[in-house]
């Protein structure tokens, strides 16, 4: 589009087209898809009630790992191959892992402002292709019970398949192979990355993690910022009726500013 209105503007002013004129900009982005076999111990969380996620949270007995999870998932993703050419980049995948509230459009900005919040599109610039999945439970990638099967041992073993099968060019529709990869994740998904590169050290070749500490600060905000959460299928049944009460959304603007920004300060 942008495209297409550069040529509108270039032709409305009688421009001489030129070789910079007519040059591609932006990505060339595509859909792909995974899909992967995991098995697995969960936490047992048994006795967490979708329902009632808060009221139900405190009284669980501390969990522990012991629910097996054996199963196959679809997960779906965006690859796109830059605008520009670097020899010594183009074998370098940049794995982009979106964080818990979000989708693969995390790293694009949705085009706010054009561009300008637009990661994918900078490292097009920079010369890297990149891959943003829908983590397992968000976006387009499968929905299974939120509360036993979408817990981070599952989504450590989930990106691990998905991972090798980028490595091995098996089991995925990526139109090429890669001979590097970064894990680049935000927030929630750079807690992944970390239990990930812990347990398959060599599945990636660096790690870039984002919005992320290595300590947790348990705030009021954090106990706040659970109360910002109902069920999907409520606030948005076109969309998510379809959904367990155990997928959330966030309901409140206010409250989104004050746990995830700290407003007013
Ligand atoms: C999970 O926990 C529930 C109740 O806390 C218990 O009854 C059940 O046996 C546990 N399941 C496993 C597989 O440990
Ligand atoms: C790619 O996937 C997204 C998310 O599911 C969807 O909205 C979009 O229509 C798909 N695009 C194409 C060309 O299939
Ligand atoms: C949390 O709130 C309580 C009561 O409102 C207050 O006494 C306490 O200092 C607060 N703690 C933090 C870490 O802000």
């Amino acid at each position: 589009m942008r495209f297409i209105s550069k040529l509108t503007t270039l032709v409305a002013f009688g421009t001489v087209s030129t070789a910079t004129a007519i040059q591609k900009r932006g990505p060339t982005c595509s859909n792909v898809s995974f899909n992967v076999n995991i098995n697995v111990l969960n936490f047992n969380l048994t006795g967490l009630d979708p329902n009632n996620l808060l009221g139900t949270f405190g009284s669980l007995p501390n969990p522990t790992l012991g629910v097996a999870v054996s199963s196959n998932f679809h997960i779906a993703g965006r690859f796109c191959e830059p605008e520009v050419v670097n020899p010594s980049r183009q074998n370098t995948l940049q794995f982009l892992v979106h964080g818990a509230t979000y989708t693969r459009d995390y790293w694009t900005g949705k085009g706010f402002n054009g561009d300008q919040y637009s990661w994918v599109d900078y490292a097009s610039k920079q010369g890297y292709p990149t891959l943003a999945i829908d983590r397992l439970g968000n976006g387009a990638s499968d929905h299974p019970d939120p509360i036993l099967v979408v817990q981070y041992p599952a989504q450590t073993e989930v990106l691990h398949k998905v991972l090798q099968a980028i490595r091995s060019g098996a089991g995925n529709s990526l139109p090429r192979q890669f001979s590097k990869i970064i894990y680049v994740g935000h927030s929630y998904d750079s807690i992944i990355g970390n239990a990930l590169t812990s347990k398959y050290p060599t599945d990636v070749d660096s790690i870039v993690l984002t919005g992320c500490s290595s300590v947790f600060y348990y705030t009021n905000q954090t106990i706040a910022g659970l109360a910002v959460f109902a069920p999907a299928s409520i606030t948005d049944p076109a969309r998510f009726g379809n959904l367990s009460p155990g997928y959330v959304q966030t309901i409140n603007l206010d409250g989104v500013r004050e746990v995830f920004y700290r407003a007013p300060n």
